[in-house]
């Protein structure tokens, strides 16, 4: 459809997820430091991750996601114009795993590249391929939001190893037709790079390569204020969100489902809270697969479609926050 403003309008037309088979439960994790079962789900809502097979990367997870989104959306990979791909541990640094993924796929020469901003990776993934379809430059993008982070992750820390899983998703972005009722509203990024410090990855980039000093004291692992990103997730979260029902008049009524980052379940009610939205209208996947950064939006919304809670017509509205510090708002109609 195209806008007053004579741009075309862009849709999902298709999703698809992939969680890993093996998982981590919070009894494992019991077993590896000084945490329980009880303590876990209380404060963070999840019960159990999933973790990669050996030989298995952040690209194979993709693969399989991009099938499902593909044949939902009635598209082959050779349709694929471009493929963005939201994550922050690629199968490597160079290629890039976009590049991995089109060979995987069979796609055809395209632009294929990486969006790295942690959580919100995926909505600022989808936020570009929005802006590519509105302008008519392309007209089928594969955006992906997949990640392997139990291998950035110390499990002698009990803080941040409870918390991480593996998994991925991918939606099929193309140009809505006159005929349908399914296009981006808008979107609503955001950065804060004065508060980077509160989660990081300190090796591994040109700054701290790596050197048996780097894996002494475990650079190669994630550090995060925990206390302090709470406050900050739900403040950004909360701002996008309002953000985008403003930006198009729409109240949190008119919303059928809220898509927030899965990283913490009290993080989420107190989102919700902010809105005055209820927690049934909020899709909350947590309990399954904890925090897979750029992947939790996109999963979480896969999983909802496929059980028939996401309907096609309803408006959507996705937000995310994650280091950087990044955070975005996404409102859609399904
Ligand atoms: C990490 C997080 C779950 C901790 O929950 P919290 O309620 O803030 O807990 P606190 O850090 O205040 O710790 C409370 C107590 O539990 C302890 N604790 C921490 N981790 C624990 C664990 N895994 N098991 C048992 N106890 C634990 C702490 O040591 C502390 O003990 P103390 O009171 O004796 O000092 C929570 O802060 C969080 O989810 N933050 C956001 C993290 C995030 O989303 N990161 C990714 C960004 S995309």
């Amino acid at each position: 459809m195209s806008t007053s403003q004579g741009f075309y309008r862009s849709r999902i037309a298709g999703t698809g997820s992939y969680l890993p088979e093996k998982v981590l439960t919070n009894k494992d994790l019991e077993k590896l430091v000084e945490t329980n079962d009880e303590w876990i789900r209380e404060r963070t809502g999840i019960v159990h991750r999933h973790i990669v097979a050996e030989g298995e990367y952040t690209s194979d997870i993709a693969l399989k996601a991009s099938h499902m989104a593909l044949e939902q959306a009635h598209k082959k990979a050779s349709d694929i114009d471009m493929i963005l791909f939201a994550t922050v541990s690629p199968d490597q640094v160079m290629p890039n795993t976009a590049c991995v993924l089109q060979e995987k796929l069979g796609a055809r020469d395209c632009m294929a590249v990486d969006i790295s901003a942690a959580c919100t990776g995926f909505v600022y993934a989808m936020t570009i391929a929005d802006q590519f379809i509105k302008t008519g430059m392309y007209k089928t993008i594969l955006v992906v939001g997949a990640e392997v982070l139990h291998k950035y992750v110390d499990y002698t820390d009990r803080d941040t190893c409870i918390l991480f899983g593996d998994g991925g998703g991918a939606a099929v972005v193309t140009r809505a037709t006159d005929d349908q009722d399914s296009y981006v509203y808008s979107s609503h990024c955001h950065a804060d790079g004065s508060i980077g410090d509160l989660f990081v990855l300190p090796a591994g980039g040109s700054k701290m390569p790596f050197t048996q000093q780097v894996l002494d004291e475990k650079s190669q692992y994630v550090r995060m204020k925990g206390r302090e990103i709470f406050k900050h997730a739900v403040r950004t979260m909360s701002q996008c969100c309002d953000e985008a029902l403003k930006a198009n008049n729409i109240t949190p009524d008119d919303v059928a489902w809220v898509i927030p980052h899965q990283a913490n379940v009290r993080i989420i009610e107190a989102v919700a809270k902010h809105f005055g939205i209820p927690m049934d209208k909020v899709v909350v996947e947590i309990e399954d697969m904890g925090n897979t950064s750029a992947a939790t939006v996109i999963v979480a919304m896969d999983k909802a479609i496929k059980d028939g809670r996401i309907q096609r017509g309803q408006n959507i509205l996705l937000t995310a926050f994650g280091a950087g510090i990044t955070s975005g708002s996404l409102l859609l109609r399904y």
